[in-house]
């Protein structure tokens, strides 16, 4: 079978991994075009280092006849238009997380993907890496009997200003990804949270409501409860872990995937860390857009979906409500 050309929309930190890693490290597709802003485009332009060709503007790449899929990786304020545009041109689409800077617009995101019948993919690549995934399959397997709680930390060093401007907030751009794993480890869905944060960082965050840490309690349709911790620092480097507690058992997967998962009812230690996310989970962005490929080109359902992508956003949402009223706050979905 032919390779599927691919177009990117965006090179910035995401866009540009996903671009090398389509430039013959993704068996079954190929980079062929991608869009920037003007910015971007005149740094390209001075430097002479695009990846690809550059096209005018994302109606023109998603209706080049060269470019079989779309990857997103947009600005988060960005996602649910492109999604559109690439929907409406019948492309399938691997997209960043988060599908949408509103649970409306991802709502609406979702009706144009299933309107146009094409697949996609959202970028929540923990499910992806080594490390989460054995730690699935242990759960699956019984290996630390009936799933009771959920630990999720995830703490980075802060962003630039103007990207946490459009990210929606520390719980859509950063607890986001500790709420699918919740989702996906524990195997339930989050019916409410309560949620509290703080102002440690960058004082420039309180111009528009947000927070650089924040801890979320979970309350889980089974009756399983978590706790998700977020933070915009992390002096020592990327900090990431997901521990689930069952009946029989603990899993635990953190910093490096080169480490077993551990299970705590024999053994367990932790080796060498990380210092960037591009680091810690450059395997997992592969895998993930290998297996977006691999189903496209085989006509198979892709994971995680659309709807992954609006739960996870209906919990952060839901966080961030909770956060400013004080309160509880029921997911409605
Ligand atoms: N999965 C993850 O772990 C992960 C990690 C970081 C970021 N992200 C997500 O990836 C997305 C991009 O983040 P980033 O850090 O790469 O951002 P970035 O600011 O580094 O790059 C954004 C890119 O989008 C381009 N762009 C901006 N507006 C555009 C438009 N209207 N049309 C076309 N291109 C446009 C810019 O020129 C730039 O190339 C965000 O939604 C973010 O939430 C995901």
């Amino acid at each position: 079978m032919a390779d599927l050309g691919v177009g990117v929309i965006g090179l910035g930190r995401m866009g540009s991994l996903h671009a090398e890693h389509l430039q013959g490290a993704i068996r079954g597709a190929r980079l062929v075009a991608a869009v920037v802003d003007s910015d971007h485009r005149s740094r390209f332009q001075a430097s002479g280092s695009a990846p690809c060709p550059l096209v005018a503007d994302v109606a023109a790449l998603v209706r080049d006849p060269h470019v079989d899929v779309v990857v997103i990786a947009s600005p988060s304020n960005a996602h649910q238009e492109h999604t559109t545009e690439a929907a409406l041109a019948g492309k399938p689409i691997f997209c960043e997380k988060p599908l949408a800077d509103s649970v409306d617009g991802a709502r609406s995101a979702i009706a144009d993907i299933t309107r146009a019948g094409i697949p996609f993919q959202i970028g929540f690549q923990r499910r992806f890496d080594p490390g989460y995934a054995r730690a699935k399959t242990l759960i699956e397997q019984g290996a630390i009997g009936e799933v009771e709680m959920f630990r999720g930390l995830t703490c980075d060093r802060i962003p630039p200003i103007d990207y946490l401007r459009t990210s929606g907030g520390l719980f859509r751009d950063l607890g986001v990804h500790d709420f699918d794993a919740a989702r996906f480890l524990m195997g339930d869905e989050v019916v409410a949270v309560q949620a509290t944060g703080a102002i440690l960082v960058e004082p420039a965050l309180s111009e528009f409501d947000d927070i650089d840490h924040g801890i979320v309690t979970l309350r889980c349709a089974r009756g399983g409860l978590g706790v998700v911790q977020n933070a915009w620092r992390a002096p020592a480097g990327y900090d990431i872990r997901a521990e689930v507690h069952g009946t029989a058992g603990k899993v635990v997967t953190e910093l490096d995937e080169d480490l077993d998962t551990r299970l705590y009812d024999r053994r367990g230690r932790v080796v060498t860390r990380h210092f960037e996310f591009v680091e810690r989970f450059r395997p997992a962005y592969r895998l993930e857009l290998q297996a977006f490929i691999d189903a496209v080109q085989g006509d198979k359902p892709v994971t995680p979906t659309a709807n992954d992508g609006l739960q996870a956003l209906l919990i952060a949402d839901a966080a961030t409500r909770s956060r400013r009223e004080g309160t509880w706050v029921t997911i409605d979905d």
